[in-house]
């Protein structure tokens, strides 16, 4: 694997791997790589003859009272993970080569960018699209992997890639969760043995959303209702937002007639926690 920190090295191996007329699948991530991440790198493995993974923890995407400097950093790990999974290239920039002196341009997708977590993380989502076109400008994917754990970002980034004709691929890969239904992020270690097991609450009430949707419930608000009765039986578990809304626009359903996104955020002791699930 080739391990690259500078955009102009990146681009001289991509531009090589292009000549030879390979197809580039990317796969963006902060590091701190589990078995979603992986299981992005596979699908990429599958269906491109070359792939990068980049590792870059992007402050612009981290609100002033969050976890950027504590934000887990596993460099050495990571790479070994992704040698033994065949990777062709990592990018792993430091924040000067991402974000020159006096950098100020910015790409937003207006709107639904504050939806979902853009209502909670003000400015998260700018961050996000700003720091993945710029990865998309320098590893120049024919095809991008992106995990439906991060549902709203993968909805904002399928959205910026349309709205500028990016040419990419978007490919959004399942949510890879551990045997007891926790969803894999790279927070989870943050947790205590205590806040691990009070955070199976948020699958546990989207679970049981699934199970009224299967019996024929397709009134949102009674659904959400059910979720928040769930929620509530773990009261150390306290509620960011749970909504069922339109999975590419992000805007909220009241009856579900097509396929819905059921959303769902809340903070286990200090760290907030995603997880989502889709229904029909
Ligand atoms: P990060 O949180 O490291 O996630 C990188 C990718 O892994 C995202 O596409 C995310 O959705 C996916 N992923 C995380 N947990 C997953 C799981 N349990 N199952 C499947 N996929 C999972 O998302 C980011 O980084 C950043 O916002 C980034 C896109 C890199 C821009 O900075």
């Amino acid at each position: 694997m080739k391990i690259v920190s500078t955009i102009a090295d990146t681009r001289a191996a991509i531009r090589a791997t292009k000549r030879q007329g390979k197809t580039i699948g990317f796969v963006p991530t902060m590091g701190a790589l589990h078995a979603g991440h992986i299981s992005l790198v596979r699908a990429a493995k599958a269906r491109c003859d070359y792939v990068a993974v980049s590792i870059f923890v992007n402050p612009t995407q981290f609100g002033p009272s969050e976890d950027l400097a504590g934000y887990p950093r596993t460099f050495d790990a990571d790479c070994e993970k992704l040698i033994s999974e065949k990777v062709d290239l990592l990018f792993a920039p430091s924040v000067e080569e991402m974000y020159p002196a006096g950098a100020s341009t910015s790409v937003i997708a207006e709107g639904i960018s504050e939806r979902l977590d853009g209502h909670s993380r003000p400015g998260h989502f700018r961050g996000v699209t700003t720091v993945v076109a710029k990865l998309f400008h320098i590893l120049d994917p024919n095809v991008a992997f992106f995990g439906q754990k991060d549902a709203a970002q993968a909805a904002i980034i399928q959205r910026m890639v349309r709205d500028l004709a990016f040419p990419v691929e978007i490919v959004v890969c399942p949510i890879v969760r551990e045997s007891d239904g926790l969803a894999l992020s790279s927070r989870n270690v943050y947790l205590s043995a205590a806040e691990r097991k009070q955070a199976l609450v948020l699958s546990r009430a989207l679970r049981e959303v699934e199970t009224r949707w299967r019996a024929g419930e397709r009134d949102s608000a009674r659904l959400i209702e059910i979720a928040r009765k769930v929620l509530l039986s773990e009261p150390e578990v306290r509620l960011d937002y749970i909504e069922i809304v339109d999975p590419a626009s992000l805007e909220a359903i009241a009856n579900i007639s097509q396929p819905a996104l059921v959303a769902v955020a809340a903070f286990v002791g200090s760290t907030r926690l995603i997880d989502n699930l889709l229904l029909g």
